[in-house]
């Protein structure tokens, strides 16, 4: 069974990788990744120095899914910038995740980044949980300037990570910067983001950061994000790929992010419950999907999803 998967002319062993965020901030966890089952290494989003993040309790996981506010916790770019080509030993691509909390935040990360030569970008337009600051990924003007900018400094490819959308229009709306600007790829989506969960016996939120509202990943949002995946597939599917992110708890779960249009998926909560180990059981659930269904490889089974 052929697994593996091409995005933006960059070969991948296999088409699971872990999603931004998800056990990939520090060396340790990265080289991790390197010798796991992970076809890919996506480093936690980046800033220009190096943050704590947000109070604890910042994480919590619950039947169905994750609630987070972690602040963007990561090393800074310049560590980043230095991490990466150890990274490349492990013969898998590399992912720089880019972030920032201004606009110049992102270009000087790019221009850092560049020298290390990771595989590919992803610009992250769609963090949730710093507060004051929206997520830019609902401001198509502002995701255009800036994406403009990033697109003429950036050496390898560009993709973006979006937050998801929940109306046709704004689908529309983002296709057309995207294809104005000629991102390669988009990785959609991130978590859905300022939901609130609950402890009711203690009469509390659970997470401490803004009130208790945090971004949501896991089984619970896969429908929202299976819709973002096959929305912008429908809309740009022939020249941007798409990487497929949220609610992938099982090789089932995987196919139907493939059947969207998905070329390759993203894995965030349930790497952080089962750790790295995740893959390999992911790896196995999906060759016994396509092969059930009569496919020989992701590609043939890409953006196969019937109508009624
Ligand atoms: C964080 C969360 C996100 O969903 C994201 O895209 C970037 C950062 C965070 O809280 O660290």
């Amino acid at each position: 069974m052929d697994l593996s998967t091409t995005i933006a002319g960059v070969h991948f062993p296999t088409c699971l990788m872990n999603a931004s965020g998800a056990r990939c901030v520090t060396e340790h966890d990265l080289h991790k990744l390197g010798n796991s089952h992970a076809g890919a290494i996506v480093t936690k989003s980046m800033t220009p120095h190096e943050r704590s993040g947000n109070p604890e309790p910042r994480y919590v996981s619950f039947d169905g899914g994750s609630i987070n506010s972690m602040g963007l916790p990561n090393l800074g770019y310049q560590a980043y910038a230095q991490l990466i080509p150890d990274l490349r030993q492990y013969k898998k691509p590399v992912v720089a995740s880019i972030a920032g909390l201004k606009p110049a935040d992102f270009l000087e990360a790019v221009k850092a980044i560049n020298v290390a030569k990771p595989d590919l970008m992803e610009i992250n337009l769609s963090c949730p949980n710093i507060p004051g600051k929206p997520q830019i990924g609902y401001d198509f003007q502002a995701s255009e300037e800036l994406l403009m900018k990033i697109r003429d400094l950036a050496v390898p490819p560009i993709g973006v990570k979006l937050p998801p959308y929940f109306d046709p229009v704004h689908h529309e709306a983002m296709a057309e910067v995207l294809t104005r600007v000629g991102v390669s790829f988009i990785s959609v989506i991130n978590s859905v983001g300022n939901g609130l969960v609950l402890d009711a016996e203690t009469e509390t939120v659970v997470i401490k950061p803004k009130g208790g509202f945090g971004g949501l990943g896991g089984r619970i949002i896969k429908p929202v994000a299976l819709a973002n995946v096959r929305a912008f597939w429908k809309l740009v599917g022939e020249k941007i790929q798409i990487i497929g992110t949220g609610g992938v708890e099982t090789g089932q779960d995987i196919f139907e992010h493939l059947l969207c249009g998905a070329s390759a998926v993203q894995i965030g909560t349930v790497l952080v419950d089962e750790d790295v180990k995740v893959f390999e059981r992911l790896k196995h659930e999906l060759a016994g999907w396509l092969r059930k269904k009569g496919y020989d490889s992701v590609a043939e089974c890409r953006g196969k999803l019937k109508a009624l």
